[in-house]
């Protein structure tokens, strides 16, 4: 009787401590402000992802300890790492989760946070990915169709079969996250890996070719997303009455995006984690048609189709890897939009420095391939480079999402004529000079007060002007501190007075600083 009474109250104190916990500790979300603004929240707190992606197949024991020594050296916050399901459902019904658990434990031990990364039915556009009992089966679990009557390497969006498998898997992995994650060291779930095909803009198959001769679907049809997709109103259109030259992508777009949402919402349903999915990218300045890149991902022209097909996906997101300064800044605010949060889960090295416009207008920044699994020359260089960034950021990175959710972030970035560029502050102008062109200058300023900032900047020079009611004034700087966060506040470790700010204002070199600048019109 003693025992049956002891090991109840051990049940029910478990009980009260679990849901305790759970109570604490909140599932992560992205919501939306009346501003229109996303915040990414996690623990209940705004949350910026300081993230790294690793290498496609480093989600192994022998691979791990290297990738940790990575994440380390960038003082990475968010570690974006595959899960795989030909690993997880190795025969049909039968799921093996090791792989998912060495990975909250070491996390955990690493106090690092996870976004898993579902590489499912599309891996690049292809279903490399899919179990090998599927693989098997390739007249079960077609492939499309090109033009030419080709098989392409991708999957079929028009299987109903791989779909239902790939949500009921899903479910299995949100499920066992479910139960073993209460305290969500797993902050968010990438639903597939740049979905879409290359090498055909949809498929040709004779089931997709019925389907596209059918009126598009309702859903398509109102009058917002006719005019930003460029199509005609009509009473039951097909896809090429409708959309004309862009009927072939919008159809691979549109069924891809509802078999994502297939899967999306199974597992959702399980436990609602944050679920986004991502794109492999066009070049956003030229309208190129789909035979140019990616067809059927989320790329800047279908992100409305995305968002429409997929309302359980809570954004898309931009893979950046094409360069130049224009492009990039393109990209930025192509993808942070009214109706879709912006965070870059993706971004080659050579675009790090955009990482100050990331947190400007969005909720987290990922270079991708931190790890060196294949030991040829790896980035441990440049993730040094990115933790200076990195660590400066972290103790204030809950606030940078705040103030980025309120719209008091302000960000430049070197372009490649390293013109000066100026931030409006409201009664002040902010003019950033890049006078050693080093190509890595960038400044992001936080406006604390009309007359208070805080000033984030590397490879530049800060200066000033009056505007609206300061325009013409002589003005001063009250005070320069510069600092570092601690608990919420910052901490001046000196003051930069004398020739660190008469002669043009106060110029940062290669490793970034924080600044509290105040500002006084005479
Ligand atoms: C983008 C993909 O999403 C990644 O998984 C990886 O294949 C990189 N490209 C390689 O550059």
């Amino acid at each position: 009787m003693k025992k049956t009474l002891l090991a109840w109250s051990l049940v029910l104190t478990s009980f009260v401590t679990l849901s305790a916990y759970a109570q604490q500790t909140p599932i992560p979300s992205v919501t939306q402000n009346k501003e229109g603004r996303w915040s990414l929240l996690v623990d209940g707190k705004p949350y910026l992802v300081l993230g790294g992606q690793a290498h496609n197949s480093s989600t192994w024991a022998k691979t791990m300890p290297q990738l940790w020594d990575a994440v380390h050296a960038m003082g990475a916050n968010t570690l974006e790492i595959p899960i795989y399901w030909e690993m997880i459902e190795p025969q049909k019904g039968q799921f093996d989760f090791s792989s998912v658990q060495m990975l909250l434990d070491q996390a955990r031990q690493h106090d690092t946070r996870l976004i898993l990364l579902w590489f499912a039915t599309w891996k690049n556009g292809s279903n490399h990915y899919m179990p090998e009992w599927m693989k098997r089966e390739s007249k079960r679990f077609p492939n499309v169709t090109g033009k030419t009557g080709k098989l392409i390497d991708s999957p079929s969006p028009h299987t109903e079969e791989a779909m239902k498998l790939d949500a009921s898997a899903f479910a299995k992995v949100m499920g066992y996250l479910k139960d073993n994650d209460p305290q969500h060291t797993v902050i968010m779930v990438q639903v597939e890996n740049e979905p879409g095909a290359w090498d055909t803009v949809r498929d040709y198959s004779a089931k997709a070719e019925k389907i596209f001769a059918s009126p598009v679907p309702q859903e398509l049809m109102t009058d917002a997303l006719l005019k930003e997709l460029g199509g005609v109103k009509k009473q039951k259109g097909t896809w090429s009455e409708v959309f004309g030259a862009r009927a072939d992508e919008y159809f691979h777009a549109w069924h891809v995006a509802k078999y994502i949402e297939y899967v999306a919402a199974a597992g959702k349903e399980v436990n609602p984690l944050p679920l986004y999915t991502n794109a492999a990218l066009r070049n956003p300045l030229t309208n190129p048609m789909a035979n140019e890149y990616e067809s059927g991902g989320p790329t800047d022209n279908v992100i409305c189709i995305y968002r429409t097909a997929a309302p359980h996906l809570d954004f898309v997101a931009p893979d950046i890897y094409l360069t130049g300064h224009e492009t990039v800044t393109k990209i930025l605010d192509l993808y942070a939009r009214p109706d879709n949060a912006l965070m870059v889960p993706e971004a080659g090295y050579a675009n790090i420095k955009y990482l100050y416009k990331s947190i400007e207008q969005g909720m987290g920044f990922a270079p991708f391939g931190i790890d060196n699994p294949d030991g040829n020359s790896g980035p441990a260089d440049k993730n040094a480079e990115i933790g200076k960034d990195y660590r400066l950021l972290a103790p204030l990175a809950s606030d940078l999402a705040k103030w980025s959710a309120e719209g008091k972030i302000r960000a430049v970035v070197e372009s490649e004529s390293h013109d000066n560029q100026t931030i409006d502050l409201g009664e002040w102008e902010a003019i950033i000079k890049f006078e050693e062109k080093t190509g890595n200058g960038r400044a992001l300023i936080v406006m604390l007060d009309k007359n208070e900032f805080l000033l984030i900047s590397r490879d530049c020079r800060f200066n000033v002007q009056g505007k609206g009611k300061n325009a013409g004034k002589t003005w001063q700087y009250l005070k320069v501190e510069e600092g570092e966060y601690k608990n919420d506040t910052f901490h001046a470790d000196r003051v930069l007075n004398g020739d660190e700010t008469d002669w043009g204002g106060p110029k940062v070199g290669s490793d970034p600083k924080l600044l509290h600048i105040t500002l006084v019109a005479r």
